[in-house]
């Protein structure tokens, strides 16, 4: 099939395309930002994501994907057209839809006969009637037939490759019989199932769906606090939740609370679209406000422990929101950076990936070229991503380079007897002792 992506060459819209081009389709990827187009053009990616060098290869070396700026072509060569602009997050929490107005409306203008409107951005349930207003108003031709699909994602950085092309479900919502067996054709090739359903619920699902990790994480952190409180140790707790098949395994890490563009994100979002439609939602309020906590947590036991901070050197291992990324969008570890870059503490930080941070943040921190380096006669070593790198690292290299042996593992990546055993001063999340555990409540109070 002869495919357009518009926001081609963005994270989503960029996979989306790759992934459609190996499996047999004509995808064209146009977007707007020529510094993007020209990498592409060059066979060089605008981001980093594992699996996608290859993906890229695959789809240039069989002539199934073109990269342009120009959506006259791109629309008119289409019998798909998918939109994967950005849909920020805008004022007050809301989603800012400038860029899929813009781009709706700019498709509408050039279209010459029937076309499935495939919405791929993650957008406020109601997107799709509103779609089909925007094109209706900026046909060149009335009579020109068109659907509007909604096609929700669910790529995890780091796993999108992998995620787009074995995907646990492929959603479709769809108004018509005829946009139907489009979708169908669409995702042929792929091995999953296919839910077929209205375009609302389509819509909605997105947000259930990160609603419900958001949830399971902010569970799971608090969680974790009241076992430090009480003595239990979250190790010995998760090994027996996961072993109810009604929890499952995935998705119950404690760590600095969740990160990225998308969980906050499409949370603020759910809460303000739900409440123009006059649903309150604490539990998911409760969600946002308890992830919110972590960091301010973790900050503030920072500054417990480290007393006359300004003489001080920070080590922090860890700057994207997860490993396997570079985005440090809303990444708990600059969150916390922000913070602690307002005291006169020294800070060192190493990411494999992530070499350059928004100013004034770059500036505030050094940048060192090595774990080692970072590691240095520091006085703290703060884990903030679970990077393979950090797993590895060796306990007793690290007790002989510290100038104090004191770890902040915030995603308890490292074995606490074995830290213990060397004579770390060790604190991970949720077993006892550890950072949440600086109430000076005895045990004996509680029972
Ligand atoms: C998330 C969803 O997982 C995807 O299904 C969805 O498509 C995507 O958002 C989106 O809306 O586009 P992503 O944000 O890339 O994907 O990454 P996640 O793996 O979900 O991680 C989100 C945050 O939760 C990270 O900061 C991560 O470190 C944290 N996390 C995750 C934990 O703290 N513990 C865990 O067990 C898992």
């Amino acid at each position: 099939m002869k495919i357009s992506i518009i926001g081609g060459t963005g994270y989503v819209g960029l996979i989306t395309g790759l992934g459609l081009a190996v499996n047999g389709h004509d995808v064209i990827c146009m977007d707007g930002d020529s510094r993007k187009l020209n990498k592409l053009n060059n066979g060089e990616l605008p981001i980093f994501e594992e699996g996608l060098p290859k993906l890229l290869k695959e789809a240039t070396d069989r002539n199934k994907v073109v990269f342009t700026n120009n959506i006259k072509t791109a629309v008119r060569k289409s019998d798909i057209i998918l939109i994967a602009v950005g849909t920020p997050e805008g004022k007050n929490g809301d989603t800012d839809m400038s860029q899929m107005i813009l781009a709706l409306k700019l498709v509408a203008g050039y279209m010459n006969n029937y076309k499935t409107i495939v919405i791929k951005s993650t957008v406020p349930v109601g997107t799709c009637d509103m779609a089909r207003m925007i094109i209706k108003d900026n046909l060149n031709n009335p009579m020109i037939p068109f659907d509007v699909v909604s096609n929700p994602e669910f790529l995890r950085e780091g796993n999108a490759v992998s995620d787009f092309l074995k995907p646990d479900r492929i959603v479709v919502g769809v108004d018509t019989p005829k946009s139907e067996v489009v979708m169908k054709e669409l995702y042929s090739t792929f091995d999953a199932p296919m839910i077929i359903t209205d375009t609302r619920s389509s819509e909605m699902v997105k947000y259930a769906c990160n609603a419900y990790l958001a949830t399971r994480l902010s569970f799971i952190n608090e969680i974790s606090e009241i076992s430090e409180k009480v003595n239990a140790d979250i190790h010995a707790i998760l090994d027996v939740m996961k072993l109810d098949k009604r929890i499952g395994s995935h998705y119950l890490n404690p760590g600095p609370g969740f990160g990225g563009p998308c969980l906050s994100k499409d949370l603020k979002s759910l809460i303000i679209f739900a409440g123009k439609a006059n649903a309150d939602l604490p539990l998911l309020k409760a969600v946002l406000e308890r992830n919110e906590m972590q960091i301010r947590n973790i900050f503030d036991y920072v500054m417990s422990e480290l007393k006359d901070i300004g003489s001080k050197k920070i080590a922090v291992l860890g700057l994207s929101f997860k490993a396997g990324t570079n985005d440090t969008r809303n990444s708990p570890a600059i969150h916390l950076l922000e913070k602690l870059s307002d005291t006169k503490t020294r800070i060192y930080v190493y990411d494999p990936v992530v070499k350059n941070l928004e100013e004034p943040l770059h500036t505030r921190v050094a940048f060192s070229t090595s774990i080692m380096d970072t590691i240095m006669d520091a006085d703290c070593l703060i884990i903030m991503t679970e990077w393979p790198e950090f797993k590895e690292l060796e306990l007793e290299i690290v007790y002989a380079s510290m100038k104090t042996p004191f770890i902040i593992d915030t995603r308890n990546i490292f074995s606490p007897s074995k830290a213990y055993q060397l004579g770390f001063r060790y604190k991970g999340i949720g077993f006892a002792g550890s950072i949440f555990d600086n109430t000076g409540v005895a045990l004996k109070n509680i029972i």
